[in-house]
């Protein structure tokens, strides 16, 4: 991709990774729907500037399961970030992305681009919040800002998508980054994980934005729990001079 072109990113989510290979979440085969996704992101990640992946990394919080998702990701050879989902230990991600390429920094800086990272997990629970910390160090980020344009990513949604039983566990008390996303114009999209399906929303003047999952596909609308038969994916994002986010889904179709 020339200079002068857009920054590319790639978003993964969702990963639900077991030590066990074999291992099934929701009645599918997390790694091999994993496999399928990342050798379709292989051709988009030698043209891409980034790597994020926002939540959910590991289902059972093994130590195997993250190393093994580190040692995938470092394949695509991308400089990336990592944040925590409600199934996530913190800690075995610092240890499993400690670097050189993806790690669990704060932000991720590409030309005229900022993302932040966010940590909506309260631990031992499925839905999210932003606790005083985390909610300080945008406000930090914000102010110590070198780029025109910055993206915020986490794991939860902040907004309603329309599917009640995962409206019920998204981003608590959302009025927080609500006032941030109105007060900084330069935030031009919040990216989120959690509902294992797409959306892009208008919010506040920016965007909200989810990946697919690699894992279980969850059927948007549902009122209960209702697994989707959508395939796994991956999303990426063209990011302009101008502030301008083009942004489309792969989906793994094929082993
Ligand atoms: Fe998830």
């Amino acid at each position: 991709m020339s200079p002068a072109g857009p920054v590319r990113l790639l978003q993964l989510s969702d990963t639900h990774l077991f030590a066990d290979p074999d291992k099934r979440q929701a009645g599918v085969n997390v790694r091999d729907r994993f496999n399928r996704t990342l050798a379709a992101m292989k051709p988009w990640a030698a043209h891409a500037h980034g790597l994020l992946h926002t939540g959910d990394l590991v289902h059972d919080e093994s130590a195997a399961g993250y190393d093994d998702l580190a040692a995938q990701l470092a394949t695509l050879g991308l400089p990336g970030r990592v944040i925590p989902g409600n199934h996530d230990d913190p800690r075995q991600m610092a240890r499993a992305f400690a670097g050189p390429l993806i790690t669990t920094g704060r932000s991720l800086v590409v030309r005229d681009w900022t993302v932040i990272m966010l940590n909506t997990q309260i631990p031992g629970a499925v839905p999210g919040a932003l606790a005083e910390g985390e909610l300080a160090a945008l406000d930090e980020a914000l102010e110590a800002l070198t780029t025109d344009h910055v993206i915020v990513a986490m794991h939860h949604p902040p907004i309603p998508v329309g599917t009640p039983w995962l409206d019920a566990i998204a981003l608590q008390r959302p009025a927080a980054l609500q006032a941030r996303i109105e007060a900084e114009s330069r935030i031009r999209a919040v990216l989120v994980g959690h509902i294992h399906h797409p959306v892009d929303r208008p919010w506040c003047g920016a965007r909200v934005i989810s990946a697919p999952s690699t894992a279980a596909d969850f059927c948007p609308g549902a009122a209960d729990f209702t697994r989707g038969e959508a395939p796994p994916g991956f999303r990426w994002l063209d990011l302009g001079p101008g502030g301008e986010i083009d942004t489309g889904v792969v989906w793994a179709t094929h082993g």
